[in-house]
């Protein structure tokens, strides 16, 4: 990784700060997508200490919204020519439903739409920098899920990890889409599950339900150190150059559910999303 440049969102925490700690330690300069200065600051230095020499960087966005998202990615793009690998992993689940100020449900806003829209920005120095990658961390818990393309932004019936899991739908989904349409150019793109860890995933989220994340976290979770694994392999190893639109989990190519290959609603999502994010698909 020496001399690579690495942009990963939420590098602050959990599995994201162990996998960027690790890409740093084997000589990849790190930018992090960061909302927290102070919490942003406490990663740099923790990534410093991994090798003194590389000038890693970061750029503060609130990634729920789109305006900071596309902000950031013209930011980005601006600094750096090339970019190698783009790992986005920001993602959170809520008990209630919000609504961002531009409309969005606030868990399809930031786990759904930044990561279409920071890879949309990127997408020039990713393809300067070929062959190049792109890992979208999504969940196990797409299981659960199927899409409602009537109601995307979940305005019936919200259930916080319903909502959660259609979510990490849409990343598998759209990752197969991301590297379809990216065939050929040496961009590559897949997905992973990272496993139930022990970060402070949904230590937040409010209600019963976060209760009981918290208290399984205690009984059933692997080490954060364990759920990066994945995440650093994907983004390193040279085993899966070539892979694309692929969906992993323990370093391994796993199926998702039968939903998740359904290339018509991949191809219906990248359209939708296009489409609220005032793009042409
Ligand atoms: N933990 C699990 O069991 C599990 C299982 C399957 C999938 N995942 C997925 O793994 C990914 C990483 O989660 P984690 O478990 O490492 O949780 P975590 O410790 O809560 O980390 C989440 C990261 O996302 C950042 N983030 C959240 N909302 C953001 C926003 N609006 N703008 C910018 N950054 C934002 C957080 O920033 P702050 O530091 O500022 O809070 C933090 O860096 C998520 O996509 C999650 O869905 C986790």
């Amino acid at each position: 990784m020496r001399g690579k440049v690495v942009v990963i969102t939420g590098g602050t925490s959990g599995i994201g700060e162990v996998a960027a700690e690790a890409l740093a330690g084997m000589g990849a300069r790190l930018v992090l997508i960061a909302r927290d200065p102070a919490r942003a600051e406490a990663t740099l230095e923790r990534l410093r200490a991994k090798g003194p020499q590389a000038t890693h960087r970061v750029h503060l966005a609130d990634l729920s919204l789109m305006s900071e998202t596309r902000r950031v990615a013209a930011e980005i793009a601006a600094a750096e020519p090339r970019i190698d690998v783009l790992i986005n992993n920001a993602g959170a689940m809520f008990g209630t439903r919000r609504v961002t100020p531009e409309g969005l449900e606030l868990t399809f806003a930031t786990n759904h739409m930044s990561y279409f829209l920071l890879t949309h920005g990127l997408r020039e120095r990713l393809l300067a920098a070929a062959p190049s990658r792109v890992i979208n961390t999504a969940s196990a818990a797409h299981r659960r899920a199927t899409l409602d393309f009537d109601d995307l932004q979940s305005s019936r019936n919200y259930r916080g990890f319903m909502v959660y899991s259609r979510s990490k739908l849409c990343n598998i989904l759209y990752t197969r889409e991301l590297a379809r349409r990216s065939a050929g150019t040496g961009l590559a793109a897949n997905c992973l599950h990272p496993g139930f860890v022990a970060t402070r995933f949904a230590d937040a989220s409010g209600g019963l339900f976060s209760w009981v994340v918290r208290a399984s976290k205690k009984v059933f979770a692997i080490s954060v150190e364990k759920g990066a694994e994945t995440l650093i392999y994907l983004a390193s190893s040279p085993e899966v150059a070539t892979v694309s639109g692929a969906y992993f989990h323990e370093c391994r190519p796993a199926t998702p559910t039968r939903a998740a290959q359904d290339d018509a609603a991949a191809r219906r999502l990248w359209e939708e999303t296009a489409r609220l994010a005032g793009l042409r698909s």
